[in-house]
């Protein structure tokens, strides 16, 4: 690449870049410019290093696929830190390291860490350019995978110098952490999983990864600025930083347009919901998307919550997505995509388990080997996702780059629960609301390295991507809500109750319309409810069941309070609550809700 001339004048940027460069030692250092050329050079370079193969331009058009280190997969929660002064504004969720110390560790492992590699300068902005919401990052690193992501994941490139003029912006520091001896041939991925660090410092706003070049480790506006970073931000500003997605809802003949939002963990539906069709039945709703992960959520003066998507992609799970389960987002990754850790067809197509009902004949699969369906190992890994630009998905809502973002009526929060957690039902007010966020419990999955399938709480979606002592981000929420002229309803769902076969009971995806019906007809005064002891809930006759067979007696099952496993999970909610109670940041408000819950499950006893 030829000689630049430094596109800015911000000498705050120039001076960390200069520092940068010193301190890791690259042979070039590239100022991106987010032109379509440029994008062109980085996809050629990718596909001559063997990062990328090329797909077949008729069957997906500009399109790519990437195969990782078989150890560098998914995020790796054990290697993220918080790096703040004192350990408690950490609190017992996260991984705490002394800012001092890790920015020394990290400077031995960043010396010459980029030697024989290119630093990419990346530009970007968090929310459409200009907004008074959004926020600008700039990401320095020496993956060009990273910058071809990050140009669909963000609005990045040189529009982002007009709008940072001097002013200040989040540091993000990334390498893969593998650099090159003179004459090295470089591998399809580098890495460096032994010594993966993903690291924040939000008392100085900065964001430094190593080691890793896998999504949201190496991705730095997503979940370390847009969540970790961002939500102590807004812990300070007065707003919320969340792990959800927001959806339109719209019935013209009811005159009904809403928009929610909803907090289900990673890989728990957030990208299936936000594209949901309905189903034929009720085609008189509409839904459109504004995101699938992420919502930067404001008061105005209104008294109403304003919510953004900060993203302006989707990073979104393949396996599972089908025709049938997500056609809006199949939709959304016909072209101009990346696939990563997605099986290759014999016709340079992409596949994953899922996709079609009948498995393909032969296969690539993601590392590489010849895969037949007789095969044992799965064709795609179970994380493996596309990076899709969010403006392709055909249901995109009008607004969803209006700076002023879209007003909430609902929250819905929920996680993966085979037993005891019923289909749906409504929080009695805001505080019990927070409570029934706070307590959400989900089996783990694999958009995290560990052991799958077990239960673990999993507050607001939140664990892995709270930048602060989670007990002081409970105490906000209390306080941001109290403050709320209008405050959005909070419901919990679960889509993932299984019977004693380990059957679902509940077909979920488009049927979950359903349930919003609901929802949304609730915020508005016009469904109905019964008191549980749990919260509001719908009888069998408040939902619309035309187009699916469920007997009265399937639904009960769905929505059942067994009382005695209910206790037992008091026992383990106050447990959960226990690390925060010593630390002092457990709402006192959550005791009496705990107390409440309680007496309710041992009246009906
Ligand atoms: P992250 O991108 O990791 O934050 O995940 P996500 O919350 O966006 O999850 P996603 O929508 O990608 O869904 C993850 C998995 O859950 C996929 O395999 C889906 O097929 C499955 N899934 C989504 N919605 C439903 C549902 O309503 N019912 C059932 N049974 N499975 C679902
Ligand atoms: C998640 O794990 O919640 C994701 C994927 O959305 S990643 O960007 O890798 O965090
Ligand atoms: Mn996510």
């Amino acid at each position: 690449m030829t000689k630049q001339t430094i596109p800015t004048t911000n000498t705050k940027v120039i001076d960390w870049v200069n520092e940068i460069a010193d301190l890791t030692q690259p042979d070039a250092v590239y100022w991106c410019d987010g032109s379509e050329k440029e994008i062109q050079a980085i996809n050629n370079l990718l596909i001559e290093n063997g990062t990328f193969i090329a797909l077949n331009p008729e069957k997906r058009p500009n399109s790519f696929l990437a195969r990782s280190n078989p150890k560098d997969v998914a995020r790796v929660e054990a290697r993220t830190f918080i790096c703040c002064e004192k350990e408690v504004d950490a609190g017992p969720t996260n991984n705490w390291a002394n800012p001092k110390k890790m920015k020394k560790t990290l400077n031995g492992l960043l010396k010459g860490c980029m030697k024989g590699r290119t630093m990419y300068v990346i530009p970007f902005s968090m929310g459409p350019l200009g907004s008074d919401i959004a926020q600008i990052g700039i990401e320095i690193t020496d993956s060009p995978y990273v910058v071809a992501n990050m140009r669909i994941m963000t609005r990045m490139g040189k529009k982002v110098w007009d709008v940072l003029k001097d002013g200040d912006f989040v540091k993000c520091l990334h390498s893969v952490g593998s650099p090159l001896k003179k004459g090295q041939e470089d591998v399809p991925w580098p890495c460096n999983p032994e010594n993966t660090y993903i690291t924040h410092f939000p008392e100085t706003r900065e964001i430094i990864s190593f080691g890793s070049g896998y999504g949201g480790n190496a991705l730095l506006g997503k979940k370390c600025l847009a969540l970790r970073i961002a939500s102590t931000m807004a812990r300070d500003e007065g707003w919320l930083a969340e792990h959800m997605l927001i959806v339109g809802l719209e019935n013209k003949k009811l005159k009904i347009k809403s928009y929610v939002t909803a907090a289900f963990p990673s890989a728990c539906g957030k990208t299936n919901m936000a594209m949901l069709i309905p189903p034929k039945e009720m085609g008189d709703w509409k839904v459109s998307t504004i995101g699938d992960d992420i919502a930067w959520i404001k008061p105005k003066a209104d008294g109403k919550l304003y919510a953004i998507n900060p993203e302006a992609g989707f990073f979104g799970v393949a396996p599972g997505t089908s025709e049938k389960t997500n056609k809006n987002a199949i939709e959304s990754c016909r072209a101009n995509t990346i696939f990563t850790n997605v099986a290759l067809t014999d016709d340079g197509d992409v596949w994953w388990e899922g996709l079609t009902d009948e498995k393909p004949a032969h296969l690539i699969d993601w590392q590489g080997n010849d895969w037949t369906p007789k095969s044992e190992t799965p064709a795609a890994h179970p994380n493996s996702r596309f990076t899709a630009p969010a403006g392709q998905c055909p249901i995109i809502d009008k607004n969803w780059e209006n700076p002023a973002g879209v007003p909430i009526d609902a929250f819905i929060v929920g996680g993966r629960l085979a037993t005891n957690t019923p289909l749906v039902y409504q929080s009695f007010n805001w505080q019990h609301g927070v409570y029934l966020a706070s307590t959400m419990g989900s089996e783990k999955t694999a958009a995290a390295e560990g052991t799958m399938g077990e239960i673990r709480r999993d507050p607001m979606a939140m664990l892995p991507f709270c930048g602060y002592n989670m007990g002081d981000y409970w105490n906000h929420w209390l306080k941001l809500g109290a403050s709320l002229k209008h405050k959005p309803l909070v419901f919990r769902v679960n889509w993932f109750r299984k019977d004693s076969d380990g059957h679902f009971m509940w077909p979920g995806f488009g049927d979950n319309m359903r349930v919003l019906e609901w929802i949304v007809k609730r915020t508005q005064g016009k469904a109905n409810a019964t008191e549980t002891v749990f919260g509001y809930s719908p009888s069998y006759n408040d939902l619309t069941w035309t187009g699916l067979s469920m007997s009265e007696e399937e639904f009960n099952a769905l929505m059942h309070i067994d009382t005695s496993l209910a206790l037992k999970d008091v026992e383990a909610q106050a447990v959960h609550f226990e690390p925060f109670r010593k630390q002092k940041t457990l709402p006192v408000e959550f005791d009496a809700e705990l107390i409440l819950l309680k007496s309710r499950l041992e009246k009906t006893e």
